[in-house]
């Protein structure tokens, strides 16, 4: 039996992608290359929707491209690629803009609360469609899964009813595809406030997997730990200490019993040095050199990068070609 077809895309909107993203989505991409057939994409045409300086854009393009093959996506089983290589993306996006209620785009409350953020008048159009610009990204492929956070649940939403929509009108065209929610406990906090998402808008509270192991630790050292002196896994008590035990967790796998046991008669301090070691030797030090020597050979990287974009389109244009024959183009 073919492989069930998995699609996500990420955002070149930093110069580096960070633990939370790690932990909370690329390892699974990682993870799912050997049991389904997997597309993964830089959504660089996404990220034009907000504020963005062209010469930066294009270098956080080529280093997300670069740090996706670091973490272990692998080109030779996956279709990685960049969005803007395949104009398929914005052709289906523009079809299916139109049978998409002004309305239901409307109530789409990543749109809302980021106008809120901008302003009316700063957010652009581009801004307002993103969402039918992420259906396209997602049934080009047919896509039966599609790993995400909590966040994208009703971009999905939105998504399965366009390809529903569309079926209806027009004969099975799309698969309608199902949002894969990475788990809650995935979910790594920010160092500084740990009541809060790791974000790369609170730098020092975020580990990024480009930053030098000596920042790493800095970052750990100062990370923000509760009142109390016990090492107890108490996220409503105690935040940052569960936070960091929580990081030990997702690189070890061990029971949390078992990392608590480990700390039974130390301090936080020794919590915070074990968890920025362990974090720098496993993830940020390996990541890291990987995807230095990744940008040390650009043409080998744009080469890369082509084969993935002719891939992709390869499916693409399959799907386009059928939905432009029913619309009647
Ligand atoms: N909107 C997604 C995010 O911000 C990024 C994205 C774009 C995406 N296209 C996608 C995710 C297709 C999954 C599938 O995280």
């Amino acid at each position: 039996m073919a492989k069930s077809s998995v699609l996500s895309g990420i955002q070149p909107t930093a110069d580096s992608f960070h633990i939370g993203n790690y932990f909370g989505a690329l390892r699974q991409w990682v993870q799912m290359q050997d049991t389904h057939e997997c597309f993964y994409t830089v959504v660089d045409l996404h990220a034009i929707t907000a504020e963005f300086d062209p010469k930066v854009l294009k270098k956080r393009t080529l280093s997300s491209f670069a740090q996706l093959l670091a973490v272990g996506i692998d080109t030779k089983k996956s279709t990685v690629f960049v969005q803007s290589q395949v104009p398929q993306h914005p052709q289906l996006a523009w079809v299916l803009s139109c049978f998409t209620g002004f309305g239901e785009a409307g109530r789409m409350t990543q749109f809302k609360d980021k106008t809120q953020k901008g302003g009316q008048e700063r957010s652009s159009v581009g801004l307002f469609t993103y969402p039918i610009l992420q259906a396209a990204d997602i049934l080009l492929y047919q896509a039966q899964s599609v790993p995400v956070g909590e966040d994208q649940r009703q971009h999905l939403e939105l998504t399965r009813d366009l390809a529903v929509r569309f079926n209806n009108q027009f004969g099975q065209t799309f698969v309608v595809p199902e949002a894969f929610i990475v788990k809650e406990s995935a979910k790594i906090l920010d160092l500084q406030d740990p009541t809060a998402k790791m974000s790369k808008s609170s730098p020092q509270g975020c580990v990024f997997i480009m930053d030098e192991p000596d920042a790493v630790m800095k970052k750990f050292k100062t990370a923000m730990t509760d009142s109390g002196k016990e090492i107890k896994y108490d996220p409503a008590n105690k935040p940052g200490v569960s936070n960091l035990l929580n990081i030990i967790k997702a690189i070890t796998n061990e029971e949390m019993s078992a990392i608590e046991a480990q700390f039974a008669n130390k301090g936080y301090g020794d919590l915070k040095t074990f968890t920025g070691e362990l974090v720098v030797e496993k993830i940020v030090k390996p990541f890291r050199e990987k995807t230095l020597a990744l940008l040390g050979d650009e043409k080998e990287l744009n080469s890369l990068m082509s084969e993935g974009a002719q891939k992709a389109e390869k499916v693409a244009s399959a799907t386009l070609k059928s939905v432009y024959e029913k619309v009647g183009f």
